[in-house]
């Protein structure tokens, strides 16, 4: 199975983030010194993906202009020979091909993939949500990417996450038929508490074959009144061609601010100029509980 291309929805209003998303769309927001969007496109581009396909809406056309030459800064950082910050952005604007599509009305994640059809068209596609980051030694998409390959199968990634946590997500059910990689049969969007019939949940990475668009055009508002995913998921897996790989690594939701400033600490950390000012800060901030 050969993936060229990346779906990445952006179209989202991001209102869990407001108001800091009331102007700046949230996979715009920084996570220390990059745009979320950007550890995405990464990740993609490091398992061998060249073009992305941007589902975007009004007022987010800034995304699309980070992955863009901007000449005047180029010029601007040449003249004071800043090269290292110049070739900095410079590979962000080369990084990738992007290719924009409109979503003219938000109807859901379902409804963002759909809009990507005439794109991916007869054409396996990856799809990673742009504000769900994974970091570790193996990309995340490349891990799905592996067993859809060696497969021949669509393969949604999944993690493990607790009991009281299974309303937040969509959640698979089906048997692990080699380690970490299961047959999905069955999939429910944001269970109640105490009816999942598992805690294997779907994060935004997935690898779709186009039959996909035939379940996606009949889908009806489910779960929040949203067109979802993962309702259009369980006809490839009543058809028996729908895998599930549970991800090796870290997993930031970027629209959850716990989850976005662990990030922000995360890559700090990592950072080795930064690492140990920024530890015995947080020491000092660590008291603070409870005042
Ligand atoms: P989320 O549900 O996390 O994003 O969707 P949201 O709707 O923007 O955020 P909240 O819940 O209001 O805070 C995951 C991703 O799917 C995109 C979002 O932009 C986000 O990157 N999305 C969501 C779309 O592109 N279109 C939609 O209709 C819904």
């Amino acid at each position: 199975m050969e993936v060229r291309k990346v779906v990445i929805p952006v179209a989202g209003w991001g209102t869990r983030s407001l108001p800091a998303t009331k102007n700046i769309p949230k996979e715009m927001l920084p996570i220390f010194k990059k745009p979320v969007v950007q550890y995405v496109v990464e990740e993609a581009q490091s398992a061998g993906i060249d073009t992305v396909v941007l589902v975007t809406s009004q007022n987010k056309t800034i995304i699309e202009d980070h992955f863009d030459h901007n000449l005047t800064l180029e010029n601007l950082l040449e003249r004071k020979g800043k090269s290292q910050l110049l070739q900095e952005v410079r590979d962000v604007s080369e990084m990738v091909n992007i290719i924009a599509v409109r979503q003219k009305v938000q109807l859901g994640l379902g409804h963002a993939v759909l809009c990507a059809k005439e794109v991916c068209k007869d054409e396996a596609f990856a799809v990673m949500v742009g504000d769900d980051l994974m970091f570790g030694k193996e990309p995340g998409i490349q891990q799905l990417l592996d067993v859809a390959r060696t497969e021949n199968m669509a393969v949604v990634g999944v993690i493990e996450v607790p009991e009281n946590k299974v309303d937040r997500y969509g959640i698979i059910q089906g048997e692990e038929f080699r380690p970490g990689v299961f047959r999905v049969r069955n999939l429910v969007e944001k269970p109640a508490i105490g009816t999942a019939p598992s805690r294997l949940a779907i994060v935004g990475r997935y690898v779709l074959v186009p039959e996909i668009f035939k379940y996606l055009e009949k889908l009806e508002p489910g779960v929040g009144g949203e067109l979802q995913l993962t309702d259009a998921l369980q006809g490839l897996a009543n058809e028996n061609r729908l895998l599930a790989v549970k991800l090796r690594g870290q997993r930031f939701d970027a629209g959850d601010w716990v989850e976005y400033l662990t990030a922000n600490i995360y890559f700090a950390l990592h950072d080795e100029d930064l690492h140990d000012d920024l530890v015995k800060r947080i020491q000092e901030l660590v008291p603070c509980k409870g005042r």
